[in-house]
């Protein structure tokens, strides 16, 4: 008999946040950051339509599996204190044999360098080790992003690669830095 699939904890709280699954009444909010051409700029791909925002949100209103290569975990990232949407945290199963997950960021401009996006990454990545038996967490930058190669710094992840040329964001040869941690090297 086919085992069900796992499913991964809905709600996670932090000192001064609250990561959850995105609901259709977050679609506004989520548009207000990821239609913005500065926060696409180093995603490599157009920013999100309205639409777009939308049937992402929908396609995980079923919840979110966690068993199989590509599965995704995107949780919205709100402040504890005051309603809305403020960005997002993504981790995905990039190889499940392997126990290895990618973990994305993204926080509206206008809360940026409040910490937000550290907090909720380390709040992730302590979810992925201690609850869904993630083995190691990796995160793939453009180097030029120095915001997000902060994120990781902070975080205590290690620079495992530094990729020339190996992708193409429009008409820019696009650089890219690997960094990751292992669950025995976490500090939360
Ligand atoms: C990458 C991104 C999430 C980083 O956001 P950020 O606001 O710079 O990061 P944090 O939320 O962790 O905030 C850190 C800053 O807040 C400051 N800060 C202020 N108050 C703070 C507090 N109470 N606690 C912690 N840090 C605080 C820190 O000093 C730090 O400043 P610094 O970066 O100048 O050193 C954001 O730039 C973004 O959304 N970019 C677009 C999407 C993107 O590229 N995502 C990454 C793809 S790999």
């Amino acid at each position: 008999m086919k085992a069900e699939p796992r499913h991964v904890p809905a709600t996670v709280t932090t000192e001064r946040l609250v990561l959850r699954p995105f609901t259709p009444g977050d679609v506004d909010d989520r548009y207000a950051y990821q239609s913005l051409p500065e926060v696409a700029r180093y995603l490599y791909r157009a920013p999100l339509t309205r639409e777009g925002c939308a049937e992402s949100i929908a396609a995980r209103a079923g919840g979110t599996a966690w068993e199989a290569d590509g599965d995704v975990l995107l949780l919205a990232v709100c402040r504890a204190d005051e309603p809305g949407v403020v960005g997002e945290v993504v981790l995905t199963l990039s190889n499940a044999a392997a126990r290895q997950a990618e973990i994305g960021w993204v926080v509206h401009p206008r809360y940026a360098g409040r910490g937000y996006a550290t907090e909720a990454a380390r709040a992730l990545v302590a979810l992925a080790f201690d609850r869904l038996g993630v083995h190691r967490v990796f995160a793939r930058l453009d180097v030029l992003n120095t915001a997000s190669v902060r994120v990781c710094e902070r975080l205590g992840m290690r620079r495992e690669a530094h990729l020339i040329d190996n992708d193409l964001d429009g008409d820019r040869w696009g650089s890219e830095y690997v960094y990751a941690v292992l669950d025995h090297e976490w500090v939360n």
